[in-house]
């Protein structure tokens, strides 16, 4: 990632930071930001900043004039200067092998201020152990944390990312093609952003969720292969993986199977990693969605542990024990996990456990450990000898085994959540470690235990398993889907699928999805639907989220690390202030009335 000097202007020679001992001798014009300065009576020592780095720059009466050294001194940090001078080693003992300009320093001859600052709100620079101020304080003034190194070298290496991800698409045939912004609801399983129109009295337009019917549409009208660095936006809970608008890179092609987007992909990936300095191998492993959810309880397992998921319905099945024979009369199943050597946890740290089970729905979660050789548990009681014994005999000695007896609905995100605080509990994790992993066959639907209703797992644009359609033409429930995910230590980058291409089945997917009435589905989804009636080619395509693999490749936890100007997980701009309340008048001509009062 070395640029050449195609930073001389007319206003200056090179950038601070890219000074180096070869330089020794030229005479420069910097433009930089006071990063410190020290002012020792006479002479003043001044870190110049840029995107490039920091340089060391000195005024002493031996070079520089008294209105020079007088402006250095009273020049405030994060003021923008001028500064000419001459680059010159430093002796051996000034050296600052922490800094790459440590070997050189920049005598100044001449300083103008251009851009004088206040008092910075936040500052900038900061020693080796001073810590960041608070999240919000820094969000709220963005134009200053941006400055701070750390978050200019994410948003850099986000470019080059983005460099790579463009170049490796293209030299594959795929162009980039953009899609509208203003457009109609997309269902990716968020709440829409609705923007009112003031030509159209009481109409909206959506923001896109994704350009997901757009790139179908793209197509159909034969440009084969599509991909766009595309601006999402969903109206849904917030977390550290989540924003409210994000980016993502989207891919749509003709004419290809699930193996050529998994090899496509995991090129682009590789290509990705790299530019970030890491060697991923390629093909990643896949696991199919049933697999995933029976080991691990979760459709995008940290595969950097193994901690598998144990049935153990036929062991509890003799038990005379409420809970176990309820669930088990139920449909549900007794499910644990061994956890080795933790059979020395204290009570209390199983019952942290516990509460982690009962927050994820579990009604509880039973324990048993193993001691030397010996069952302790207070299940004891309902224990027969052979139960002990069956027990005992899957058990290694120091486990503790940890059990929910439920419907795998309750029993999967609970014990998810337990195997994820025991393996970082016991250090399991670790962090230097990239478990790709694709999963695969996800069911199609997803049916609402009470009401009977399907909702489409990934989007309703997915196709089915033609031999599951055509083996329970009745059970929709039971299709799995031409959909993949990919996974990577526990975090979703990307999904996608194979689309339905032809129009009556996509009409019969509606039609499952209880948008039966075919006005209906004209109204709302009529635009795919006249885009596949006219000719279709097979056409499947995935999505990744491109702040999610930024946020990982700059080792930051956060998406706000790597997006400019990001939300607050409550959704809120700091920094600009939005959303805010609008005159009456503005919602008067967009023929809104807020029913907020005061607002
Ligand atoms: P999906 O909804 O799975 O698929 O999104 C694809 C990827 O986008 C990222 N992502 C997010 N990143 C940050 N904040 C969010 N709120 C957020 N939501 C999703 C995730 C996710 O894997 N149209 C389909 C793709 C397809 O079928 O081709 C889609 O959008 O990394």
């Amino acid at each position: 990632m070395t640029e050449g000097n195609v930073f001389a202007t007319s206003q200056r020679t090179h950038r601070c930071g890219d000074l180096r001992a070869s330089h020794a001798g030229a005479i420069v014009t910097l433009g930089g930001w006071v990063h410190r300065s020290r002012d020792l009576g006479g002479l003043v020592f001044m870190d110049l900043r840029d995107r490039a780095g920091l340089v060391q720059v000195s005024f002493n009466p031996d070079w520089s004039s008294a209105a020079a050294i007088a402006d250095a001194a009273a020049v405030g940090v994060e003021s923008v200067v001028l500064v000419e001078g001459t680059v010159m080693h430093r002796p051996g003992d000034m050296r600052n092998p922490d800094l790459a300009t440590g070997d050189i320093e920049v005598r100044a001859t001449s300083i103008r201020v251009v851009g004088p600052a206040v008092t910075p709100a936040i500052p900038v620079a900061r020693g080796k152990n001073d810590k960041l101020p608070a999240e919000d304080l820094r969000l709220r003034h963005r134009y200053l944390d941006l400055r701070r190194p750390e978050l200019q070298a994410n948003l850099v290496l986000r470019h080059h990312l983005l460099q790579v991800t463009r170049q490796y698409l293209s030299a594959r045939g795929f162009l980039e093609l953009e899609t509208p912004i203003l457009t109609k609801p997309t269902p990716e399983g968020a709440r829409d952003y609705l923007v009112p129109s003031r030509v159209h009295p009481g109409e909206f337009y959506a923001l896109p969720q994704s350009p997901q019917i757009y790139k179908q549409l793209f197509m159909c009208c034969g440009f084969d292969r599509y991909f766009q660095i595309a601006r999402c936006f969903r109206d849904e809970d917030l977390r550290q993986d989540r924003q409210p608008e994000f980016t993502q890179i989207d891919i749509e092609a003709s004419f290809i199977g699930i193996d050529d987007i998994m090899a496509l992909s995991e090129g682009m990936v590789a290509d990705i990693w790299h530019e970030a300095g890491h060697e991923v191998p390629t093909p990643f492993e896949r696991m199919s969605y049933a697999d995933a959810m029976e080991r691990y309880g979760c459709d995008r397992p940290d595969l950097r542990y193994d901690l598998a998921i144990d049935d153990l319905t036929a062991v509890f099945a003799p038990l005379d024990f409420d809970v176990t024979r309820n669930a088990i009369a139920a449909g549900g199943r007794v499910r644990g996990l061994r956890v080795p050597g933790a059979s020395a946890w204290s009570r209390k740290q199983v019952d942290e456990l516990e509460s982690l089970a009962k927050g994820a729905g579990a009604r509880g979660l039973m324990r048993v450990k193993k001691v030397e050789g010996t069952l302790d548990t207070p299940l004891a009681k309902f224990f027969t000898p052979e139960v002990e014994a069956a027990l005992a005999a899957r058990m290694a000695d120091g486990e503790l085994l940890l059990v929910v007896a439920a419907d795998d609905r309750v029993s999967n995100p609970a014990l998810d959540r337990v195997r994820q605080e025991c393996a970082r509990r016991l250090g399991l994790v670790d962090e230097l470690a990239r478990r790709f992993v694709w999963i695969t066959d996800f069911p199609m639907f997803d049916k609402d235990p009470a009401t009977g209703a399907l909702s489409a797992v990934h989007h309703p644009f997915t196709a089915a398993n033609a031999a599951d359609m055509a083996a329970y033409p009745d059970a929709p429930e039971r299709w799995r889907a031409l959909a993949y995910d990919c996974v990577l230590n526990g975090l979703e980058l990307g999904g996608g699928s194979i689309r339905t291409s032809d129009p009556r089945v996509q009409s019969r997917m509606f039609t499952l999805l209880g948008i039966g009435d075919t006005a209906e589905q004209e109204r709302r989804f009529g635009f795919l639907l006249e885009g596949l009636r006219a000719g279709a080619p097979p056409h499947g395509g995935i999505a990744f989220g491109f702040d999610r693999i930024s946020m990982l490749l700059s080792h930051g936890t956060s998406l706000r690390d790597v997006i400019a100007f990001p939300k607050t997980t409550a959704a809120r701009a700091l920094f600009e202030d939005a959303p805010t309340t609008v005159p009456a008048d503005d919602l008067r001509e967009l023929h809104l009335r807020s029913t907020v009062e005061g607002a």
